[in-house]
């Protein structure tokens, strides 16, 4: 992606274009390494110290009480991540200036964990307009090779409605007019149209490596979109504590943007 003399990426309008069109887009070792290096052992703290299975637990069981004891935008990297400046002006170039953040998942994927079959990601809007743009950014911390697997994807699938797993019978099989991304650098990025039909599949070979992988997502605003956790009002509330974002994305913790929680669907 070129940098211009000022540090802003700009994506040239093929490449704006191309997402639109596709719903996706790669950028290989888009995070800088001393980040990246911070956020791997993190990831192995959240993950080893049991904090993702406690926020797991309070998002299944939300009437035990509480948020879990640890966010994973409290770990300091990943805060960092979540706003980094150059995604947040990639997104802007993709959604326009004003959008807020639903949702950021830390996990270290075991060797021989299970695919996951085809599904997308987009949550619902109030105003149901297909027009507002969910997007997830799939940061893979360690890249993408035949040790960890592959992620396939369905190019332009986000532009019809779907359900989210409407294509799940079709478990992480391979589909007619798939792309597979199975070749990234250590600390890579990938930008789905959260309505983006893909699958997660394992390594070939059997079980390889582990996949340091976060997902960050973030909506359009204009509407209010459903979240994914019980405790989200807390999850804005921290990150502005933290400072986490600056008076260019002002509405990026904003709570007006998101209906109550009801569940996980
Ligand atoms: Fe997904």
């Amino acid at each position: 992606m070129p940098r211009s003399p000022g540090g802003l990426e700009t994506l040239d309008p093929t490449r704006q274009r191309q997402f639109s069109e596709s719903g996706y887009l790669v950028l290989p070792g888009f995070l800088p390494e001393p980040l990246r290096a911070r956020l791997v052992p993190e990831v192995d703290h959240w993950v080893d110290e049991g904090l993702r299975a406690r926020s797991i637990a309070a998002c299944a069981a939300p009437e035990a009480g509480g948020p879990p004891p640890v966010l994973e935008l409290e770990l300091a990297a990943h805060g960092e991540l979540l706003t980094h400046p150059p995604l947040l002006r990639t997104l802007t170039q993709l959604m326009g200036p004003s959008f807020v953040f639903h949702h950021l998942h830390s996990d270290r994927h075991a060797p021989g964990i299970a695919g996951k079959p085809w599904h997308h990601d987009c949550e619902p809007n109030d105003r149901g307009d297909p027009a507002l743009r969910m997007i997830h950014a799939l940061h893979y911390l360690g890249g993408l090779d035949e040790k960890v697997g592959s992620l396939a994807i369905l190019p332009g699938s986000h532009r019809r409605s779907a359900d989210k797993t409407a294509l799940a019978h079709l478990g992480t099989g391979e589909v007619p007019g798939e792309t597979v991304i199975d070749r990234l650098p250590a600390g890579s990025t990938v930008l789905l149209d959260s309505a983006l039909f893909h699958t997660r599949r394992p390594a070939p070979d059997g079980p390889g490596g582990p996949r340091y992988f976060i997902d960050a997502s973030y909506c359009q605003t204009g509407a209010r979109w459903r979240p994914v956790k019980p405790y989200w009002r807390h999850m804005l509330a921290r990150a502005r504590e933290l400072g986490l974002s600056d008076s260019r994305w002002p509405e990026l913790f904003a709570e007006r943007h998101f209906t109550e929680y009801t569940g996980t669907v």
